[in-house]
């Protein structure tokens, strides 16, 4: 059998340890051979490949980003996409798909399994707002940087007596500030699915402040304020799947609470740092078994599967059942960081 690998959507660390393991135990277990398609769905709607086998894969567990290279192509918004893909993968011999990514990038992969195409998908997003499985790979990685930022932003806050307002990444889902928040110690928490309140927001930096320590605020990228309002948005530009581009937003708070409380108060932005450099261990061992799943799936013929982490297995699931709503962080979890508000 030849296989097709893809990745698609926004990188994340630990997409070349799944490439590593469907290719090894594809070539060494099952006999298959291997094509690599470039840059997410661009690659088989433009017919652009690269060669892929044991060799390409060597050395590449331990390192972030994707040899394959990655894009937010949608083939749907693209006249004829679905036929050129269809033609490209037969004209490459390719018998089946391991598509590796977001919300996107298996939604993409769930409409084309319905139209026949053979399709097996691997979730990632540093964001861990896939509903079908308990963790995806990279949030491991995202967490474990935004929380060594928060540490060293304690000691120079301090110092200062100043507001450091770490902004995160996490468009709707702010599981990166809750867990990275709770592990830094921060003061508090803001995150997309609770709208907050800036004048609550200020309460909060006052009493902290009447401690020896200076406030510390975790945002996500794509907190609201309760007055609503379009405070994210830094441009109102949109990607191929109609997502805003977010950003800001720590910035517009560090001055609120500037004009408001009268305390100096400044905004650090991670953005991609977070999804940049090497896999944790967890993320390296996750993605590696999603990989070696994923390929199983693809001898068993078991297309428009997703594999998910359930509990400490690995399941399969069907792509549309896997992808059909985010998962956000509830009340109660929520209820777990306002504990350490203040
Ligand atoms: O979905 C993953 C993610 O990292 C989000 O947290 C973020 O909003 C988005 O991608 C940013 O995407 P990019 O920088 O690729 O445009």
């Amino acid at each position: 059998m030849r296989v097709g690998v893809l990745t698609g959507g926004g990188d994340c660390p630990g997409l070349n340890a799944v490439i590593r393991a469907v290719v090894r135990k594809g070539v060494t277990q099952h006999g298959f051979e291997f094509i690599g398609f470039r840059d997410g769905w661009k690659g088989p709607l433009e017919g652009i490949t690269m060669e892929l086998g044991i060799d390409q894969c060597r050395g590449i567990l331990p390192r972030g980003g994707t040899i394959l290279g990655s894009s937010r192509t949608n083939p749907f918004k693209i006249e004829n996409g679905v036929e050129r893909i269809k033609d490209n993968l037969a004209k490459e011999g390719v018998d089946a798909l391991v598509a590796i990514g977001g919300e996107d990038t298996l939604g993409v992969a769930t409409k084309l399994a319905d139209l026949g195409v053979h399709v097996v998908g691997v979730p990632k997003t540093i964001d861990n707002d896939l509903s079908g499985t308990d963790f995806t790979f990279g949030f491991d990685t995202a967490v474990n940087i935004a929380t060594e930022a928060i540490d060293r932003l304690h000691t120079t806050a301090e110092s200062h007596h100043r507001v450091l307002v770490v902004e995160v990444m996490g468009r709707h889902a702010g599981w990166i500030a809750l867990h990275a928040g709770i592990a830094g110690g921060a003061s508090m928490v803001l995150i997309p699915e609770q709208p907050f309140d800036i004048e609550e927001v200020c309460v909060q930096v006052q009493k902290r402040f009447e401690s020896r320590y200076a406030p510390i605020l975790v945002v996500s990228e794509g907190a609201v304020p309760k007055e609503g309002g379009d405070m994210t948005l830094v441009s109102g530009e949109l990607d191929a799947f109609g997502h805003v581009r977010l950003g800001g937003i720590g910035d517009r708070i560090a001055k609120e609470i500037e004009q408001r409380t009268g305390a100096e108060a400044r905004a650090v932005v991670l953005g991609h740092i977070q999804r940049g450099g090497t896999p944790t261990a967890f993320d390296r061992w996750l993605a590696t078994r999603f990989g070696l799943q994923a390929i199983d799936a693809v001898a068993d013929g078991d297309f428009g599967t997703m594999m998910a982490l359930r509990g400490t297995s690995i399941a399969r699931v069907p792509l549309s059942e896997g992808t059909a709503e985010l998962k956000l962080v509830s009340p109660s979890e929520y209820a777990e960081a306002q504990v350490f508000f203040g």
